[in-house]
């Protein structure tokens, strides 16, 4: 997903009116905000996107793509996973060629992401090495995963994921974003809670509460983070306990995260983000308000690099490097491929100029282009100051 927020003329809104809500999770949340009082905001986020019977990603379709809410890189264009391909063989050369050489893709979605993967893979020994384990919060896309990927000739490399240990890499793409967070904001000099209830047409409203938990303020305390007077924010205490359980079947490889978001000090700036970086997407608007649409739109937040780091350490990771999505798809030679795709003769006008407008969001500053790559090894022995993978040749520094 991208948003500009470089301040450039946006198309008029198109008509949200029929997307409406779902009734029975909107119930379901006042309820419980009835008996139980004001309801986390962290709460209410894991109900709008994850609540079984109601929750975004439980919905039958997929929403990624051009006829859902937002696109991602993969859906953009399968140059993004290509490119992402050559990066994959590096690694699999560095760890000295494992068969099998296991592919865990969190939040695989749609298998935009797979697809251009496995049909990029054209080194044969690679391309048998290859077992692809998919992974999404919804079975039922993870068998539309599994069809499609038998549809296009990939389906003997689809295996279910377990918990055996293995050699390979763990990818996740626009993942971390979309995991509850709290909201807090500073006020009087003090950390308060973002907290829902319903007024008394029964909308949601946001109230300050007193901290359910004392992990908000050690969060930001550990950051050397302090919020200036009425600033709000977001923090992602289920980041740790995602990266550990993600890492844990890890032998040797790397746990490769792709993601808007900023290391701490600059995504608590406060004045550039003063009030914190939650946005809703739905037909390819982005908006501020999380409360309309229960339960058909999409919540995120950036990602705290910062907190993903000492996240990853804790679980026994060691950092390679962190890149932006721009440096990254350039170190892994994305230019020479367009001129490649340009030169052959099979390709139409059409196809060269979707490539070329998908290329410009993928690279811009503005757009997808400043995406955060991230890669943290297990058992991974090369030295990455001296010979850095190629997805790392410019890397931002580290924080602490
Ligand atoms: C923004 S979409 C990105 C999809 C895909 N990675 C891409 O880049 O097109 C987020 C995906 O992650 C899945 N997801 C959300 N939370 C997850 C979690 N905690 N574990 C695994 N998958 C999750 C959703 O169902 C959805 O398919």
């Amino acid at each position: 997903m991208d948003h500009v927020e470089a301040g450039l003329r946006r198309e008029p809104p198109t008509d949200l009116s029929d997307v409406g809500e779902d009734v029975g999770l909107r119930d379901r949340i006042r309820a419980e905000i009835a008996s139980g009082g004001p309801m986390p905001f962290v709460r209410f986020m894991e109900l709008a996107l994850y609540d079984p019977d109601g929750g975004y990603y439980r919905a039958e379709d997929p929403r990624p793509g051009m006829a859902g809410d937002f696109l991602t890189a993969p859906e953009l264009h399968p140059i993004f996973g290509a490119t992402l391909c050559v990066g994959l063989h590096e690694i699999w050369e560095r760890l000295g060629r494992p068969d099998p050489f296991i592919l865990r893709e969190h939040g695989a979605g749609t298998g935009a992401l797979a697809l251009a993967i496995l049909g990029a893979a054209d080194d044969p020994a690679f391309r048998a090495a290859i077992r692809y384990q998919p992974v999404d919060i919804d079975p039922r896309r993870v068998a539309a995963f599994r069809e499609r990927m038998v549809a296009s000739g990939h389906g003997e490399v689809i295996v279910t994921a377990n918990d055996s240990p293995f050699d390979g890499v763990i990818l996740g793409n626009e993942v971390l974003d979309a995991l509850p967070v709290h909201r807090v904001r500073q006020r009087d000099g003090r950390l308060m809670e973002l907290a829902v209830t319903t007024d008394t047409a029964g909308q949601f409203r946001e109230v300050e509460i007193e901290p359910t938990t004392s992990a908000l303020q050690t969060r930001l305390a550990g950051e050397s983070v302090e919020l200036a007077e009425g600033q709000t924010a977001e923090i992602c205490l289920a980041l740790d306990a995602w990266i550990a359980e993600a890492a844990a079947p890890l032998a040797r490889g790397l746990l490769l995260l792709i993601d808007y978001g900023a290391p701490a000090a600059q995504l608590y700036d406060p004045v550039r983000r003063r009030d914190g970086t939650l946005r809703a997407y739905v037909r390819h608007q982005v908006h501020d308000d999380p409360y309309r649409h229960v339960g058909r739109q999409d919540l995120t937040a950036h990602v705290d690099v910062t907190a993903v780091e000492r996240a990853a350490r804790a679980a026994g990771l060691a950092t390679i490097g962190t890149t932006t999505q721009a440096e990254a798809l350039m170190g892994l030679g994305i230019e020479e491929r367009l001129r490649v795709i340009q030169a052959d003769p099979a390709t139409t006008f059409e196809a060269y100029t979707h490539l070329r407008s998908s290329l410009m969001r993928l690279l811009d500053p503005a757009a997808m282009g400043r995406f955060r790559v991230m890669a943290f090894g297990r058992d991974w022995d090369d030295d990455p100051a001296a010979d850095p993978l190629r997805m790392f040749a410019y890397r931002l520094p580290t924080t602490r």
